[in-house]
């Protein structure tokens, strides 16, 4: 016997580049995934009998939203930025001066475990709102082992408390910490000696990250963390040619990385290593309308080499303060020209690969979770389509439906 059963939907697939909904169906749940799928016209009361029973009212099923690239646990804010940025200060200048990614550690090492989780919670809540299903959360506003640590438990504890599956990712080697200062090298010793080991030992982190950029880490340094990820056993993602090209795109290819994230200054070659490696591209239109950037991703190579490409809020209280993903998605399409069956595909499918998770989320098949979302619109399309607003109608998190 089914668990659930959600009749009357229009189930969304992908169809060669486009998403299409199917005509009326169902979908059958039992212990927590997708057990039968069909049309409605072949439902039959007898074979589907089930302990519960959702009328879908004829609205769209999506799979679950998957916000693959977030930094959500943080304290305090950056508006006094904002304001320092829209007077004439660079995102460099700034971070440069000590401010930036700094001063939110400053924030985030001073708040103990429970303000964290309570700050983080508002934001989770705000993002399971507009249909996520599951988080990758990222530590790098710690910058030291306890407070790095610290911030992965935190994340780890809001995967518990909440009907929603989080993913952690460390990242230490974010910016080089004020005790640290002018010795980039030696803070890389310690993440590579004690953070990544230790992260491991503890099961704290899912993969590693690095932040790879003139004002962050250099190539050879994020050479060295992915190293020690691989000698740790962990994938690796990396924050790659967002404000230049150091070719790091090609060097977490060269590690079999999950994703290459941003990508802005991508050049060819790195979009073909990409390919090789099966890296997935995020595209974080968040943090590229916020800080005004003007060089767009090779949307349309990335597109030729078929690497596939995800969409994600970026969720940071620098660059991208958003925990609305539909609107990243209207974001891809109006910024970056993505199609709106592509930014659907960023946020469900080609998400799920980003995090290693293909096996068992992002699309609706039989076996997978059931992570789903009910929508209140007439067409694919309109899910990209809105700047502001929800038409969610429905969350499922593994076949259970929760008030929004
Ligand atoms: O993804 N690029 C680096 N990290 C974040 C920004 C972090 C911050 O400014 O606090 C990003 O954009
Ligand atoms: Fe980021």
């Amino acid at each position: 016997m089914l668990d659930l059963l959600i009749r009357n939907v229009r189930i969304v697939d992908a169809v060669g580049d486009d998403c299409i909904a199917s005509a009326p169906s169902f979908l059958g749940v039992h212990d927590g995934r997708i057990a039968c799928i069909g049309l409605m016209q072949d439902l039959d009361a007898t074979i589907h009998a089930a302990a519960k029973d959702r009328d879908g009212d004829g609205s769209l099923l999506t799979p679950g939203f998957i916000d693959c690239h977030t930094h959500l646990v943080y304290a305090g804010d950056r508006a006094r930025e904002f304001d320092l940025r829209l007077r004439g200060a660079s995102y460099e200048e700034i971070a440069r001066a000590g401010g930036g990614i700094r001063s939110t550690v400053k924030l985030t090492r001073e708040a103990d475990e429970r303000a964290l989780f309570l700050a983080s919670a508002r934001r989770l809540k705000e993002l399971m709102r507009h249909g996520v299903t599951t988080v990758e959360i990222k530590s790098g506003y710690g910058l030291s082992l306890d407070h790095e640590l610290k911030c992965l438990r935190v994340a780890r504890l809001l995967g518990e408390r909440f009907p929603i599956e989080v993913r952690t990712t460390l990242l230490a080697a974010h910016a080089v910490p004020p005790e640290f200062d002018g010795q980039a090298d030696a803070y890389i010793d310690e993440v590579v000696q004690r953070i990544i080991p230790e992260a491991k030992r503890q099961g704290l982190a899912d993969a590693i990250d690095a932040f790879c950029e003139t004002i962050g880490f250099s190539p050879q340094q994020t050479r060295r963390v992915f190293d020690a990820a691989q000698a740790a056993g962990l994938p690796v993602k990396l924050h790659a040619e967002q404000l230049s090209n150091q070719h790091g795109a090609a060097l977490v290819a060269e590690y079999g990385g999950l994703s290459a994230d941003h990508l802005e200054h991508l050049d060819e070659a790195g979009i073909a290593a990409m390919a090789k490696a099966g890296t997935v591209a995020v595209m974080l239109p968040g943090a590229f309308y916020f800080l005004r950037d003007t060089k767009l991703p090779p949307i349309d190579l990335l597109r030729r080499h078929r690497v596939p490409m995800a969409v994600s809020t970026d969720c940071n209280p620098g660059t991208s303060p958003c925990t609305h993903l539909p609107l990243m998605m209207n974001m891809a399409c109006t910024l970056f020209r993505m199609t709106p069956a592509e930014a659907l595909l960023g946020v469900t499918r080609h998400a799920a690969k980003a995090l290693g998770l293909q096996a068992t989320h992002g699309t609706i098949e039989v076996g997978k979770w059931a992570d789903l979302c009910l929508w209140n619109v007439d067409q694919p399309a309109e899910l990209a389509y809105a700047i502001a607003g929800s038409p969610l109608a429905g969350r499922f998190h593994h076949g259970l439906e929760h008030a929004l």
